[in-house]
């Protein structure tokens, strides 16, 4: 057994906003094939494609109407086929986004579910009579009202935790846990090597439908403060998915969207006939702030001492503001997200990057009426949504498509990004790009634990084997004495303040 993925770097496609091949403005599985030279040479060890399935896109494609197809869309099985066999030629190993927690309701399954209350599919979902007028308890959607939609013809009312035209799978039914089974097995057989699982904790709902605790907090996850969910249930389906992928031979994971602000909470789906790994957004959501960054790490390290698991970084995704845009923005805000990028690679365990992240793109500021997120749209802006972050890759110089597509690219690419193209930053030797690739290059020879070094207020200074990581976050500028293998601004003698080295 291989156990590549521990300090493997994953590269997070956003399927629509990477590359389109045929001119509809919208990315791709042969515009991923077209482009996995890109990725070889940046140096990434995997890919996560994100929903590819045929889905009506009430979420772009995190509504599922059927699990073991391609959505015309993005292409045809034969691509996807020809894309894992490509990629596997190259030496990128390729994980699947898989959608338990909800279907769309135009999945055949829902249809025929609120077509007749008596159908069998009917059980495959969270049906249930009211209270009073009212929906059955007071669970709210994460994105706005109520997580109940009633079905005017039975009068009963349908869970969905997020959109109502995501309905909740309801996972006590066994055939939910078959069919996944079988899903899983599918892709698998394909040649698949693994699976990011969306809403990973959510999957079983506390049957009771006991109210929340109102007023429900203003967190950053609802996991955090929900009951209902992170139930004792969910740890049985993931222990047999470990058995399941662990009869291929090809050595598949399984990395969970286990989120809670609390990363002890992630241990239990850690144990080590569950989950390979889990997003540990502890940095992500960290200011640039050096005792908050380390605070991040040793709490994240802490949390899984008693797993084999090893904690994973993420700093970006398709869900968040980008990086450069968090840390403020302009020349101080990448200046900071290239320290962070540093950083990042030098911390003992699997990274996620998201696509663009290499790039340095900043969040982009949509006009409202080409914001698609139903973030956007349900709560009426009160939350702006994640459109932003999910802008079409600029690949070569020239708007309006920039080599992402040869029509009009379906969120438009700012005329700036001219700047930032994939093509300017390869010709550069100080862009962005060119400190990932030289960081990605080195990767491999950061080993062993990490090790810190005391340093002064303001900065992280540690050990990964003979390779030393100094982040000056804002401190005074730091005296550097060893040979600078990488940095990520130009150096004189001192590490200035916003700007992080990797020594020897
Ligand atoms: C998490 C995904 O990352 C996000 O994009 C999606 O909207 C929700 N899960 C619901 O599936």
């Amino acid at each position: 057994m291989s156990e590549w993925w521990r300090d493997a770097v994953f590269y997070e496609i956003y399927v629509r906003s990477f590359a389109d091949s045929d001119g509809d403005g919208v990315g791709d599985l042969a515009g991923i094939r077209a482009h996995l030279p890109y990725l070889r040479e940046l140096g990434v060890d995997a890919i996560w494609l994100t929903p590819f399935y045929p889905s009506p896109g009430a979420d772009h494609g995190y509504d599922v109407s059927d699990y073991s197809d391609v959505d015309p869309l993005f292409g045809t099985l034969d691509d996807f086929d020809a894309l894992v066999h490509d990629a596997h030629a190259l030496d990128l190993r390729v994980i699947a986004d898989i959608v338990p927690n909800h279907s769309s309701n135009r999945h055949p399954w829902f249809e025929n579910a609120l077509a007749d209350p008596s159908h069998p599919d009917r059980a495959r979902y969270v049906f249930r009579p009211g209270r009073g007028d009212g929906p059955p308890n007071n669970w709210p959607s994460n994105w706005g009202g109520p997580a109940w939609t009633k079905d005017e013809a039975s009068g009963e009312w349908y869970l969905h935790l997020f959109a109502p035209e995501q309905p909740d799978l309801d996972w006590h039914t066994k055939q939910v846990r078959d069919d996944f089974d079988e899903i899983l097995r599918f892709w698998l057989d394909r040649g698949i090597d693994g699976f990011r699982i969306d809403v990973a904790a959510a999957l079983y709902k506390d049957a009771t439908l006991a109210d929340e605790i109102e007023p429900f907090p203003a967190s950053k996850f609802s996991t955090d403060w929900r009951k209902a969910v992170d139930q004792p249930e969910v740890h049985d389906v993931y222990r047999s998915w470990r058995r399941l992928v662990g009869e291929y031979d090809n050595d598949p994971v399984l990395v969970g969207e286990v989120v809670f602000s609390d990363p002890t909470r992630m241990t239990p789906y850690l144990r080590n006939d569950e989950l390979h790994m889990a997003f540990n957004f502890t940095l992500l959501f960290q200011p640039w702030d050096a005792d908050g960054i380390r605070d991040a790490i040793d709490t994240s390290r802490a949390a899984l001492g008693e797993v084999d698991a090893p904690p994973t970084w993420v700093l970006e995704n398709h869900d968040v503001t980008r990086l450069p845009t968090r840390y403020g923005g302009g020349v101080e805000g990448l200046r900071r997200a290239r320290a962070a990028a540093l950083l990042l690679l030098a911390l003992p365990g699997p990274v996620y990057l998201y696509q663009g992240q290499e790039l340095g793109l900043e969040e982009v500021d949509l006009p409202d009426e080409v914001r698609q997120d139903p973030i956007f749209h349900r709560m009426k802006g009160e939350r702006i949504g994640r459109d932003g972050c999910r802008v079409p890759l600029p690949w070569e110089n020239g708007p309006p498509g920039f080599g992402f597509t040869t029509g009009a690219p379906w969120l438009p690419i700012p005329d700036a990004w001219d700047a930032k193209t994939v093509e300017r930053q390869r010709a550069d030797e100080r862009s962005t790009l060119s400190l990932y690739r030289a960081a990605l290059a080195l990767h491999d020879e950061l080993r062993g634990d990490l090790a810190w070094h005391e340093s002064p207020p303001g900065t992280l200074v540690f050990d990964r084997g003979d390779i030393v990581c100094a982040v000056n976050v804002d401190g005074a500028p730091l005296a550097l004495d060893r040979t600078v293998l990488l940095a990520s601004e130009p150096l004189d003698d001192l590490l200035p303040p916003g700007a992080a080295a990797w020594l020897r």
